[in-house]
């Protein structure tokens, strides 16, 4: 077998044959586009052609891609000490990227476990308010409540508290912990709270909540389970049940935080505190692996004051220094940057540019908040078939389930935002243009 070691030439049928992409089949393959470089809002392809990024690589690139200052400290990083194990050593990048953690979050935040991935920043979230209760005596708060449509990771306990109907419950059977769902919430963001959620929550707490160890929601955006976007009221109003029945809240702002829904972090839209609150993504502004997972004080006292006297987890790369030092370049681009004027005008043009798009008839709602823009479709659309348009029209835009939508770099300026939307109207046209469903009905 012939190997190339030229970052330009991308061996497909290697790929094809050996490697695993998200969410794939190694019998069916799904295209695959070879990037071989990305710089500001753009990837360049092997064959040449440059697409205009709406994703941010998974909504983590909010910089956009070979920012000057991102790479300059990561290598100045490199060179001196890319990694060390965290057990009984700490390092200068770990200790500024917490302090910034600390200081950007609610003042109640105010320990940091550095994880590796977001899935592991729940992981440890959960594991953290399972031994909170054990070392305040109620061992018996060993659940976990969340919403319905919510999504949290991959891993097994982030599974088990992703939608219990859209995500992989049934996959794996009893493998997956069998948590408490409330529905999710109807009340939308412009919405006060209605009484259905305000039922549903009551509910849930009162009759749930002596097992119950915290609830795990993801504030304002459901993301990857739906696309969509909530009431802050409902958010005040789950601060307060949790307070009245002891019950911790952990908020997952791996998808919102750093500036996403146009505030710093999405809960600062129902000013309300977390206990626990996981971050990623967009920590290093996508440029390596990084997560971490804050809470307060008195979380903190009550894992040491469990039975095992010390939180029960450390992973090999806990504390990367060449990701902490990318985090650090990142956090402070954005405290010093003008983000918050750059996702108002995204917010602005996306809701000008995509309204439009409500009167195709194969759309079922068009929303809009800070940097993110989604066409829900009627039926679930063909994701590969649909990818393929986007990449002829000049963009990389990647569809799932009914949703059609973006969350690109913050530095995308206004004629890339408009090549993007003008690309998911036409795209989103192409279906209902089909005159056929069933096409674009996805069978993954
Ligand atoms: C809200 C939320 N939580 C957790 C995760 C999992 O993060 P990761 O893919 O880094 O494990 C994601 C990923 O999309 C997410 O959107």
């Amino acid at each position: 077998m012939a190997l190339s070691n030229t970052n330009t030439t991308i061996d497909y049928a290697f790929d094809a044959r050996h490697i695993w992409h998200p969410y794939t089949s190694m019998t069916q393959a799904l295209p695959v586009y070879g990037v071989v470089s990305a710089q500001g809002c753009e990837l360049t392809l092997d064959s040449g052609e440059v697409l205009i990024d709406g994703t941010s690589s998974w909504w983590s690139c909010v910089h956009g891609y070979s920012h000057p200052t991102i790479l300059a400290a990561m290598q100045k990083q490199l060179t001196q000490l890319s990694h060390v194990m965290f057990g009984g050593i700490t390092h200068q990048p770990a200790i500024e990227v917490s302090k910034r953690l600390v200081q950007m979050t609610s003042a109640n935040l105010t320990k940091v476990f550095l994880a590796d991935s977001g899935s592991i920043a729940v992981e440890v979230a959960l594991k953290m308010a399972l031994q909170y209760w054990q070392g305040r005596n109620k061992p018996q708060k060993q659940r976990i409540m969340t919403v319905k449509s919510g999504y949290h990771g991959d891993t097994f306990a982030a599974m088990s508290v992703c939608d219990p109907d859209g995500g992989m419950h049934t996959m794996f059977g009893n493998n997956v912990t069998k948590q408490v769902f409330i529905p999710a919430p109807t009340s939308k963001f412009n919405e006060p709270l209605n009484q259905t959620d305000i039922t549903a929550l009551e509910n849930a707490f009162s009759q749930h909540h002596q097992d119950i160890a915290a609830v795990i929601i993801e504030p304002i955006m459901q993301g990857a389970g739906a696309m969509r976007f909530y009431s802050p009221a409902y958010l005040v109003k789950l601060r307060l049940l949790c307070d009245q029945y002891n019950v911790l809240l952990i908020l997952d702002e791996i998808a919102t935080g750093f500036g996403r829904t146009g505030t710093l972090f999405a809960y600062e839209h129902a000013n309300i505190e977390a206990d626990i609150l996981c971050v990623g993504k967009a920590l290093t502004g996508g440029y390596i692996s990084l997560a971490a997972t804050l809470c307060s004080d008195e979380v903190a006292n009550g894992i040491s004051d469990s039975p095992a006297g010390v939180f029960m987890h450390g992973p090999t790369f806990m504390g990367n220094p060449l990701a902490c030092a990318a985090a650090t370049a990142s956090l402070d681009l954005l405290l010093q940057g003008d983000w918050q004027q750059q996702v108002s005008a995204i917010e602005v043009q996306l809701k000008q540019e995509l309204a439009r798009a409500i009167d195709l008839t194969q759309v079922q709602d068009v929303r809009v908040l800070g940097a993110v823009g989604v066409i829900e479709m009627v039926n679930n659309v063909n994701a590969a078939q649909l990818q393929q348009a986007f990449v002829e029209l000049g963009v990389w835009v990647r569809p799932f389930n009914k949703y059609i939508y973006i969350m690109p770099p913050y530095t995308i300026n206004a004629a890339q935002l408009t090549r993007l939307t003008s690309a998911m109207i036409s795209v989103a046209g192409s279906i209902e243009d089909s005159g056929n469903k069933q096409q674009f009905i996805s069978h993954g």
